[in-house]
């Protein structure tokens, strides 16, 4: 098992400082990520952004674009780096996934129950055997057993005491021993089938009249359409060689377990950038956007601490990387690989592979010719840096998610004041004596530059709570001295300290806080 993989498996119940089930219940009760289809129980793998969790995905994307197109970094010889945008189409000609090698290589291994229908990925079964080798053995999906599992355990091989079985993965398992095996969903012995590679793309099908010629893929990366466009960019822009095309979009993969929440889900989003450098220069470049990344997950408040650099073990490599450069992930301590960690975004030497595949297939001319030196020719390479921006919204939610710690059901979401979706809410304390309309008049002159929420509703302890609890940085408290001192009581969301800022400073006040 590969250390990802590890991590994936360690027991979700295992050193984390708050239960992921607390996490997701606030993001339904506050709005910030609900279940696709909801009102029809959901549909696996999907989700859907609510009010707040839009506007905290939309400043994770906007800080991502602001750092890599319109303030790229500083490159290692002082100069900002040259990075452009692009927005491509989610449907693409199908030859692109024949050339990128997504038709014949972008699979996982499934097993499939016979009788309850159900699809599982192998590598994320987990099969108990019995110390005492007395069949049959039981697989469930990795994690924590539930009290049904237990039982299940109990009733097939006579103990619950998790002690007294070996535990293997179900890919380390022979598939002539699979008809000892009880699948997770049944009770009947024998019923999982050999192990077969699952395309994970979605097919759809293109015109009134298609019929299966006519079919075509929802993108299962943004980064295809990115080599797609790379001449018309280079055509139509003053880029040269090394530059950037950044993107950030849906991408679709019909995942055979989704799970956990957000961090594995069938439609989610990517952030990618495609660098494309001269062959010489990849490895500086790649240690460059390594670094470069983390860094800014660290910028974003995301602690050190619950980061790791991990390279890609040989058996993980993408048929993309390079041997000897490979990926590298910037993995993140979730709370259901806690102590582990999971992916949260890749940085791959993608070599020559991409432009090579599409100039072979679309007969399409990839060469660079380096306008200072036209005899050096050549395929630039690409460094990728692709990273989940659902993904790192769980990262972002699970960072800031703090319970008090006098009051566990009392929780701060701590987000940096510039991720938060609601920057600054107007309270005022009572609904008379003009506080109202002093509270709209400042709320019609904030709300323009800054997410401002103007919160009239219940007392004022209820209403720090809820700010507290959807990660407002500051609270403005309008008071019954406001009408004579022409200020209000700022309270900060991580300290709770209180300061009188007049009411022609504030706008100031915030800005540099917040921008
Ligand atoms: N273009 C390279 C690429 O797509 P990847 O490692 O498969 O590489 C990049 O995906 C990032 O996209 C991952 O690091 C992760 O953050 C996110 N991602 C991948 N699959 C996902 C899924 N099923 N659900 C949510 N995010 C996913």
């Amino acid at each position: 098992m590969t250390n990802a993989q590890q991590a994936e498996n360690m027991d979700i119940n295992t050193s984390k400082e708050f239960e992921m089930d607390d996490l997701v219940a606030l993001c339904k009760r506050r709005g910030f990520v609900f279940r696709a289809s909801d009102i029809y129980d959901g549909i696996n793998g999907f989700w859907d952004y609510g009010p707040l969790g839009t506007l905290l995905k939309n400043n994770l994307r906007d800080m991502w674009w602001q750092d890599m197109v319109i303030a790229p970094p500083i490159g290692p010889d002082g100069s900002p780096l040259q990075i452009v945008g692009l927005d491509s189409s989610i449907v693409q000609n199908p030859k692109t996934w024949e050339a990128s090698g997504h038709i014949a290589g972008f699979s996982d291994p499934r097993v499939d129950c016979k009788e309850t229908k159900r699809r599982y990925r192998s590598d994320h079964l987990i099969v108990y055997i019995p110390n005492n080798e007395k069949e049959p053995y039981c697989a469930f999906l990795e994690g924590e057993l539930s009290k049904a599992q237990l039982k299940k355990l109990k009733k097939t091989s006579g103990s619950d005491d998790l002690s007294s079985f070996d535990v293997k993965n179900l890919e380390a398992f022979p598939e002539a021993d699979y008809n000892k095996i009880i699948g997770p969903d049944t009770n009947t012995i024998g019923t999982l089938t050999e192990p077969r590679d699952f395309n994970l793309m979605f097919k759809t099908y293109v015109g009134a009249t298609a019929t299966e010629d006519d079919v075509a893929f929802l993108r299962p990366e943004t980064a295809q359409g990115i080599f797609l466009n790379y001449k018309n960019v280079m055509s139509s822009s003053r880029v040269k060689i090394p530059f950037g095309i950044a993107q950030v979009g849906k991408a679709f993969r019909n995942e055979v377990t989704p799970r956990n929440f957000i961090y594995r889900s069938r439609e989610f989003e990517q952030m990618e950038m495609e660098w494309f450098c001269h062959p010489d220069d990849a490895k500086k470049w790649h240690d460059f956007w390594i670094e470069e990344r983390h860094n800014w997950w660290k910028k974003l408040g995301v602690n050190t601490e619950n980061m790791i650099i991990r390279p890609h073990e040989q058996d993980e490599l993408s048929h993309y990387a390079k041997e000897g450069y490979g990926t590298v992930d910037i993995e993140y301590k979730f709370p259901f690989t806690a102590p582990g960690f999971g992916e949260l975004e890749g940085i791959a030497h993608r070599c020559d592979f991409d432009l090579t595949e599409h100039q072979k297939f679309s007969g399409t001319k990839m060469e660079y010719v380096d306008p200072q030196a036209p005899d050096d020719r050549y395929i630039p390479h690409v460094i990728e840096p692709a990273a989940g921006l659902t993904r790192g919204i769980l990262a972002v939610l699970a960072e800031a998610y703090t319970p008090d710690p006098n009051r566990p059901s009392k929780v701060y979401m701590k987000f940096n004041p510039k991720l938060a979706p609601i920057k600054v809410a107007i309270l005022p304390l009572i609904n008379k004596d003009g506080l109202p309309e002093i509270a709209n008049k400042l709320y019609l002159s904030l709300r323009t530059k800054f997410m401002t929420d103007l919160d009239v509703k219940q007392n004022i302890g209820k209403r720090y709570a809820r700010h507290d609890e959807i990660g407002t940085p500051f609270c403005l408290t309008i008071d019954s001295d406001t009408p004579n001192d022409n200020a209000v009581t700022v309270r900060h969301r991580d300290t709770m300290q209180q300061e009188r800022v007049s009411l022609d400073k504030i706008e100031q006040f915030l800005a540099e806080k917040l921008l």
